[in-house]
């Protein structure tokens, strides 16, 4: 069809939740439909994900987009113009070919992505249709079950406690929209502890309290307090779920977990997670171990994966190649989903669809580096991921997301349903 074809691809540099410089790409089709995107960023990265192409030298620390916004403009537009934007393999089949590197070095992973998700939109205007619809879900649309951060740490927080996220999951929240509801409870219950306790310091990266605890385990006490201020039970209603992002304290065989003054081997670490199971109601463990400890990453799965949702950020980078690889070897039971990861929505689809191959679980994730962009929440919805990441429940960047999910619901005609409970790791599914 002529009209889902593309005429224009314009790139701009805009500013992102930390202040810093990202991609936006807008494209435009020969019928007048359009479509907009915002490459968001990680401050935690994977060594295997595509590069964010940062400009370097002196100006806003070395992280200006300059040379990324100047290769969709000059690069990629006249590639992608005439193109069909109805057909994501298509478009992104073009991206790939153009960059020609494993990593999206050339063009830049955030140049590719935000085109790429620019492009979705586009498609999805011309065929009249909200992007989750478009994407071609099952019959019947279910909301993501969300999972929020309540404190903030590692890398989002100036290493102020070594566990990256303290977030919790409403296992027990009858639709999208009671879920929002209970988490918002938690949120306003842990500031008020905080508070009380003169521990309230302001919020971290992802909108997370600013961990001001003793230890890593004071956060974990600090959240089922919170979930009981809030009038729920802890493990019931609301269960708590980590992201341990052990890459960022890993080095030479030893974790370094400066907030307790410990130095753990594998076995140490696995032992200290473990312990946690036992206390803390815990349903979901992202990166317990480092991406290159993946004998610890096989262990810890052996050891909870009934139990316990382990899920892969750092160690599978959206990558179907490297899920697949971790299905075959026992590591993790599911996976973070972060299209910047991947460079394109095809591959993050790629990696989506190979965990669910497995019977894994998988959760559409925002990065810590965020913007009013709402993409993911369409993907999570359109592609059946039944999770979603988005960091806190504070701060613009994070609510546009969950708002979005609100407005989906609605267009359901409902305050949105939510996956069946047998469809989560961490029932032994
Ligand atoms: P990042 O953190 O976006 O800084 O990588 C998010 C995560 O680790 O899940
Ligand atoms: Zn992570």
């Amino acid at each position: 069809m002529s009209e889902s074809l593309i005429t224009d691809v314009n790139a701009l540099r805009v500013w992102d939740s930390r202040g810093r410089p990202t991609v936006e790409v807008e494209i435009r089709l020969a019928g007048g439909a359009g479509g907009r995107a915002i490459a968001p960023a990680g401050a935690s990265t994977g060594s295997g994900e595509a590069l964010d192409r940062r400009d370097g030298g002196t100006a806003f620390g070395g992280l200006d987009v300059t040379h990324a916004v100047d290769a969709v403009n000059t690069i990629i537009a006249p590639a992608l113009t005439g193109t069909d934007a109805t057909k994501q393999a298509a478009v992104d089949g073009v991206l790939i070919e153009l960059d020609g590197t494993p990593d999206k070095s050339r063009l830049g992973g955030n140049a590719t992505v935000a085109t790429s998700m620019a492009s979705a939109h586009a498609g999805a205007e011309a065929a009249g249709l909200p992007l989750w619809r478009w994407l071609e879900g099952p019959a019947r649309p279910v909301l993501p079950l969300p999972e929020i951060q309540i404190f903030g740490g590692g890398a989002h927080a100036g290493r102020r406690v070594d566990i990256q996220d303290f977030m919790v999951i409403a296992v027990g929240a009858a639709d999208y929209t009671q879920a929002l509801e209970w988490t918002a409870e938690v949120y306003i219950a842990a500031g008020k502890l905080m508070a009380d306790a003169g521990k309230l310091a302001g919020v971290a990266d992802e909108g997370g309290y600013w961990p001001a605890f003793d230890g890593n385990e004071d956060a974990l006490a600090f959240l089922v307090r919170a979930i009981e201020r809030a009038g729920l039970t802890p493990g019931e209603d609301m269960a708590i779920s980590l992201d341990i992002a052990a890459s960022e304290f890993y080095s030479d065989g030893r974790y370094r977990l400066a907030r307790d003054d410990k130095e753990r081997d594998t076995d140490g670490m696995i032992e200290m997670l473990l312990g946690w199971v036992e206390r803390y109601p815990i349903v979901s463990i992202e990166d317990p171990l480092a991406e290159d400890d993946e004998a610890g990453l096989i262990a810890f799965t052996q050891a909870v994966g009934e139990r316990v949702q382990v899920v892969g950020d750092d160690y599978l980078v959206t990558n179907a190649r490297r899920v697949n690889a971790g299905v075959d070897r026992g590591a993790c039971n599911a996976v973070l989903i972060k299209p910047n990861q991947a460079g394109t929505l095809t591959e993050a689809r790629a990696a989506l669809e190979a965990s669910r191959d497995a019977g894994w679980g998988a959760i559409v994730s925002a990065r810590s580096g965020e913007s009013e962009d709402v993409t993911i929440v369409h993907l999570a919805v359109g592609w059946d991921a039944k999770q979603l990441k988005v960091g806190s429940f504070a701060r613009s960047e994070r609510m546009a997301k969950w708002n979005e999910g609100l407005r989906i619901a609605r267009a359901l005609d409902s305050r949105g349903e939510l996956p069946p409970r047998s469809s989560f790791p961490w029932n032994g599914a």
